[in-house]
């Protein structure tokens, strides 16, 4: 993370020309140089696993997507914001089958690895937007989410980030239109003044606050993220909120 905003219309792999986007992004969207074998996830794998229509270049008019046609099925529709690896997202993929998860992530290694991760353990219930959630927030329909992950957002420690947090009403607005009356809303973090921030900022948009526990869900999958968090001696709040 650094000061300056990055230019997420510049991918560094041409599979990425979904990632731009009018918004400001402070976030990496790129990190060390991609091995061969993840250049070829991103040329091979992402056409096929990748939501259409949700990119600036695809739809411009920004015209609600058809979820049924998106995704085809008639289970619940999760999503997971900022998957980093997709370790977690790809164990519930896997986990529960007849849910239709979508996964938006837009940093391009990440994005990578969990092509990789795909590779061997494919996921037809899963697709993926390799860019900003906000962009996805502009084109899904209102009341469409049953179910939203945020694990472990970009902490943004410095006072004067703490509006780049995703735990902001500019994110949390749309989040909520886009979320089905009683969807649940789970926020996993390590750091005490985000889960401070997040206790105020998400009443604030409509959700209620269900539970703010120490102990993680029955179904939750520790990434690697989680697991450095806890070496460093961190204590993890695992706060799970509801649209009325
Ligand atoms: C600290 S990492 C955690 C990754 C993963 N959730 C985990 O727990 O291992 C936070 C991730 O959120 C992503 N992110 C930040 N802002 C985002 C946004 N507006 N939309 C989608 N993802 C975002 C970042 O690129 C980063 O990969």
């Amino acid at each position: 993370m650094s000061d300056q905003p990055k230019k997420p219309d510049l991918p560094p792999h041409p599979a990425l020309a979904a990632l731009r986007t009018h918004r400001n992004f402070y976030g990496r969207v790129h990190g060390k140089t991609l091995r061969p074998a993840q250049r070829s996830y991103l040329s091979e794998d992402l056409t096929d696993l990748r939501l259409r229509g949700v990119s600036i270049d695809e739809n411009p008019e920004r015209s609600p997507l058809d979820m049924a046609q998106a995704l085809p099925g008639d289970g619940p529709i999760w999503l997971e914001i900022g998957f980093g690896g997709g370790e977690h997202m790809v164990h519930m993929a896997a986990a529960y089958p007849k849910v239709r998860l979508i996964g938006c992530e837009p940093f391009v290694n990440g994005v990578a690895m969990a092509l990789g991760l795909l590779r061997n353990r494919p996921c037809p219930n899963l697709l993926l937007h390799p860019g900003d959630a906000r962009d996805l927030f502009d084109v899904m329909p209102d009341a469409t989410l049953d179910k939203v992950f945020l694990n472990y957002p970009d902490p943004w420690p410095k006072a004067r980030h703490h509006r780049r947090r995703f735990v902001t009403q500019d994110h949390l607005v749309p989040l909520f239109a886009a979320c089905k009356p009683g969807a649940e809303f789970r926020v996993a973090t390590d750091i005490a003044d985000y889960a401070r921030q997040t206790l105020e900022e998400v009443p604030l948009a409509g959700f209620e606050l269900v539970s703010d526990s120490r102990t993680a869900w029955a179904d939750w999958f520790s990434t690697r993220y989680e697991q450095k968090a806890l070496r460093e001696g961190r204590t993890p709040h695992y706060m799970t909120f509801r649209k009325p």
